[in-house]
């Protein structure tokens, strides 16, 4: 059973402890800073134990080592350098879509910036009614919800915006390996390491809301994607070598959302036009563009501020705004 009054305490002792690892703090002085007896300060402790922290704890003394890498509260709020996105946060265990957790959100009136993020999803959806695998403790799922100012044709090029925020992120980690392939996935090393789901609640001159969601693959090693895909994905932590803490990428990820949501709302894609030609996997290439059955061949030029992508067909640029696209090898 939870105990609010001991899970505030617990988070009270947290906030201290935490600011000086290693450091053994005395239960006694503790007690009188935040007003309690020691046995309360005992219970605290155990509790932040079974939230998977580790400490040291003695008879009189407890020592903060390290948070878990769990995608609660507590952890993505610690050292969040954002100012809107993800200041209303809900965190859960397991849904079925943090895409539909956030549209019900929505329709309840949860502000502009509200994130919800899960560590498993039970029908994680992808683009085109596939089916994004979502495993607990390895990947981040999780759903931005925004209400634009802007019309609705403005929304579709929100999904390139945070393939941009996802790449500049990863490339914190991974320098010169990453890769944008228009129009919503994030490669690392050629292989996909994430992918962006926009879903868009407007009528025709209005958006009421728009869910960005992402699936990104951060500690998953091989065999924890299922055999098809293992040829085609990959994850942060097989680039790098190591693992990698979900709670400080999401928290990267959060904030360059902010960034490139900023300068999109008020300039477009205008800034991060040079930054999407650099991380673009199709700029340059001969590409076959699949739409139901036909495919239209032609070489990728451009992404242009509406998120489209050009592609030269015999001497004639055309805008294209949907669509599976592939590398054409000759
Ligand atoms: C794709 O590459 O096809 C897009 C994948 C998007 C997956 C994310 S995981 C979080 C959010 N919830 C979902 O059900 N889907 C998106």
């Amino acid at each position: 059973m939870s105990d609010p009054a001991l899970e505030q305490l617990a988070e009270k002792l947290l906030a201290i402890i935490r600011k000086k690892p290693g450091e053994r703090f005395e239960f006694e002085k503790l007690g009188k800073t935040l007003s309690c007896d020691i046995e309360q300060l005992r219970e605290s402790a155990r509790l932040l134990h079974d939230w998977r922290y580790r400490l040291k704890r003695h008879r009189k003394t407890i020592t903060f080592v390290a948070p878990p890498d769990l995608l609660t509260d507590i952890e993505i709020k610690f050292g969040l350098k954002t100012k809107t996105i993800g200041r209303t946060l809900f965190c859960y265990h397991t849904v079925q879509s943090t895409n539909d957790i956030a549209a019900q959100k929505a329709e309840h009136g949860a502000p502009h910036g509200t994130v919800v993020v899960a560590d498993q999803q039970t029908k994680g959806r992808g683009r085109l009614g596939r089916v994004w695998h979502s495993p607990p403790e390895t990947g981040i799922y999780v759903s931005i919800l925004l209400r634009p100012p802007f019309a609705p044709d403005k929304a579709p090029a929100l999904s390139i915006m945070t393939a941009v925020a996802l790449a500049d992120t990863f490339g914190a980690y991974v320098p010169g390996e990453v890769q944008i392939k228009w129009p919503n996935d994030v490669w690392i090393g050629g292989k996909k390491a994430a992918g962006i789901l926009t879903e868009l609640s407007a009528d025709k001159h209005k958006i009421s809301h728009v869910v960005i969601g992402a699936g990104i693959n951060v500690n998953q090693g091989v065999r924890q994607f299922p055999e098809e895909l293992r040829p085609i994905a990959t994850s942060l932590r097989r680039a790098v070598k190591r693992k990698v803490r979900r709670v400080d990428l999401l928290q990267a990820f959060l904030l360059n959302f902010e960034k490139e949501y900023a300068a999109y709302e008020k300039d477009g894609l205008r800034k991060s036009h040079a930054k999407i030609r650099r991380y673009s996997s199709l700029i340059g290439k001969q590409i076959g563009i699949r739409t139901g059955n036909t495919v239209v061949e032609g070489i990728a030029i451009d992404i242009d501020n509406e998120g489209r992508l050009i592609m030269d067909r015999d001497g004639t640029a055309v805008a294209i705004t949907a669509g599976e696209v592939s590398v054409v090898k000759r």
